[in-house]
């Protein structure tokens, strides 16, 4: 959603902002905003992408080594010029940038209004401006103090970077709810909603936390306060992160580039934590929870979206493995229905990019509850990673594609991870069989680069369906949640309707909708209940549905009634959803590049999604 980027410091602000607005355009936007300062204060938007903001300035006077940029993502008001980002007040002395929602922007507007006050946009954000500069005014206080005070009055979600004309070496930043990072280099600051835009230019970070303001002054130290007053010490971090990782090496799109990593990512998810030739496996992260784990009455998974799936395939993983009854839901559900929760209960929140405001809202109802609350989150420092207890990262590498690839993978192998530590720790399935599915994990890696292999089966079919109007995705039992997942790919980048479902419950809806043009893809791997999934192929077959299967390698009885198969290596059933999910990505990529899609930046979505 919304990205923020700041600059002050030696150098021209132009170059490094558009740059770090183009890093931060994976995050989903339809609009795009800069405010430059050098004696004026201009500020200039463009609907649409960062490209057309490059037309519109072109021959403006771009110079000032200090500015604000914004990517939109549209809450309050149509995505506009008029809405996008930067806000001035309404003396034009203040510019603002904003990710998140003012809840009570309505009753401030319309105080503001009686107080004289005129808004140009349709927005949250202006309101805040102009309240900002109310304060200042009436209360003759300094800029900190003004956004200080006005953010007291503010209920919502904010993060904030605000520059004012008259002061060339300030810039003030805020956040609660959404992310904000503030770089610090030599002579120099940098602020964004994410490490993305920073990582180039220094490595040394400090997360603003909720509730605190930022004073960012040229050639003097960073100070940080709460918007309660009480003085705080920024805590300097070193990011991990390289800028290879924010490149496409090659690759035509992200997702695609997302997809070839696992082999890879799927490797580091598991380095250090997985150990064959030990027989162990061990979780540093959540160490100190682990017997609260194993004496755990019930685990609720939490999560949004491709999250969410990754949980279900959890839910099975641990109830399988170490007999842990395991609830998974909706975290935007799971926040407004009152559900059951005491201090005995233990809390995984599962989040790729770690802001996801449902899911960070779901972790502090429970913790008010008194849970124990454990993450498994992709983006190291992340807020839900800093909400939870403890918790185990992903190791997933940066993920830019809006439509999320390696981090489900990694998230189930540290699912897969957990559940079988717990197993071990637990004593619910033999030493034997612990030693050969560790054993078998540990060859994962190399079985998703053997099916990320040849492309050719995958794309005859996405020529064959780019143009149909429905897919139906079903599976059972592991392969359940990678039906879902499948599904939710390919809607998100092709904007083809596809729904997943448990293939038994076909028969109980869905199979009215079968008929020759309805292609199903069916996951209908060996093991489980390979058989009775048969008998669900053959239940489309007799509708004259279009079969396009995934079958384990030296499959012959599906081979002989698809009318498509593509083939995955053999493994152990609880793993195959790590490899089934790989195909299908590919499938929806191919379909949607077919389709002529915008498949790193799908329409309407945001990467992170800090708005409920
Ligand atoms: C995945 O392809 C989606 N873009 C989306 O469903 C995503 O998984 C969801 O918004 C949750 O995000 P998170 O993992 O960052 O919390």
């Amino acid at each position: 959603m919304c990205g923020i980027v700041a600059y002050i410091g030696p150098k021209d602000a132009y170059p490094i902002l558009i740059k770090g607005l183009k890093r931060l355009e994976y995050r989903g936007y339809d609009s795009a905003g800069i405010a430059l300062l050098n004696g004026s204060l201009n500020v200039f938007k463009a609907k649409g992408k960062v490209s057309e903001l490059e037309n519109l300035v072109k021959n403006a006077d771009l110079s000032g080594n200090v500015g604000i940029a914004h990517t939109r993502w549209a809450t309050h008001g149509e995505p506009n010029d008029v809405n996008a980002h930067p806000h001035y007040s309404q003396s034009k002395n203040i510019a603002l940038i904003h990710n998140g929602i003012i809840e009570n922007y309505a009753s401030l507007r319309k105080e503001l209004e009686a107080r004289g006050y005129t808004f140009q946009s349709s927005t949250d954000t202006e309101v805040l401006t102009n309240l900002i500069e109310d304060i200042q005014i009436n209360e003759e206080v300094d800029l900190l103090e003004a956004v200080r005070i006005a953010l007291n009055q503010v209920i919502g979600a904010y993060a904030i970077v605000v520059l004012a004309r008259d002061d060339k070496d300030t810039l003030i930043a805020a956040r609660k709810g959404s992310p904000l990072v503030i770089g610090i280099g030599i002579d120099e600051y940098f602020v964004a909603s994410d490490a993305s835009p920073i990582i180039e230019y220094t490595k040394n970070v400090v997360y603003l936390d909720n509730e605190e303001v930022a004073l960012i002054r040229r050639n003097k130290d960073l100070k940080i306060k709460t918007i309660r007053n009480v003085e705080k010490t920024p805590y300097i971090q070193k990011l991990e992160m390289n800028l290879d990782a924010l490149e496409k090496g090659g690759y035509e799109h992200f997702m695609l580039k997302e997809i070839y990593e696992q082999p890879h990512s799927i490797r580091d998810s598991m380095r250090g934590r997985l150990h064959p030739e030990l027989g162990t496996i061990s979780l540093g992260g959540i160490i100190d929870y682990e017997q609260k784990l194993v004496n755990a009455a019930k685990i609720t998974i939490v999560a949004c979206g491709t999250s969410w799936h990754a949980g279900l395939v959890g839910e099975y993983l641990i109830e399988d493995l170490a007999r842990i009854p395991v609830e998974v839901e909706y975290a935007s559900e799971f926040r407004y229905r009152n559900p059951i929760i005491s201090e005995k209960d233990i809390i995984i929140a599962i989040s790729q990019s770690g802001e996801t405001a449902d899911t960070l809202a779901a972790i502090e109802l429970a913790k008010s509850k008194g849970a124990t609350i454990l993450g498994i989150c992709n983006v190291v420092g992340s807020s839900i990673s800093r909400a939870t207890h403890a918790g185990i990262y992903t190791h997933a590498g940066p993920e830019i594609g809006v439509a999320s690839t390696k981090a489900f993978t990694a998230q189930v192998t540290v699912l897969t991870l957990m559940a079988l530590r717990l197993a071990q720790l637990k004593g619910t399935i033999p030493k034997t069989k612990f030693l050969h599915l560790i054993h078998e994990l540990g060859l994962i890696p190399d079985k998703v680069e053997q099916t990320l292999k040849g492309s050719k089966k995958v794309i005859e079919i996405a020529e064959k369906f780019k143009n149909v109007r429905n897919f139906l995705y079903l599976g059972r039992g592991y392969n359940f949640p990678v039906a879902l997942e499948g599904a939710l790919k390919l809607k998100e980048i092709s904007y083809i309707h596809a729904e997943g479902y448990p293939a038994a419950e076909m028969k109980h809806g869905p199979i009215a909708l079968i008929d020759e043009e309805m292609p199903v893809v069916v996951i209908a791997t060996k093991r489980g209940t390979y058989e009775k999934v048969v008998s669900n192929i053959q239940e489309v077959k007799a509708r004259k549905g279009i079969v396009i299967a995934i079958v384990t390698k030296g499959d012959v009885a599906v081979k002989g009634m698809a009318d498509y198969t593509i083939e995955i290596p053999e493994t152990e059933e609880m793993l195959v959803p790590l490899l089934a999910t790989i195909p299908l990505q590919k499938l929806s990529y191919h379909i949607a590049v077919m389709r002529g899609c915008n498949v790193d930046q799908p329409r309407n979505l945001a990467k992170s999604v800090t708005v409920e």
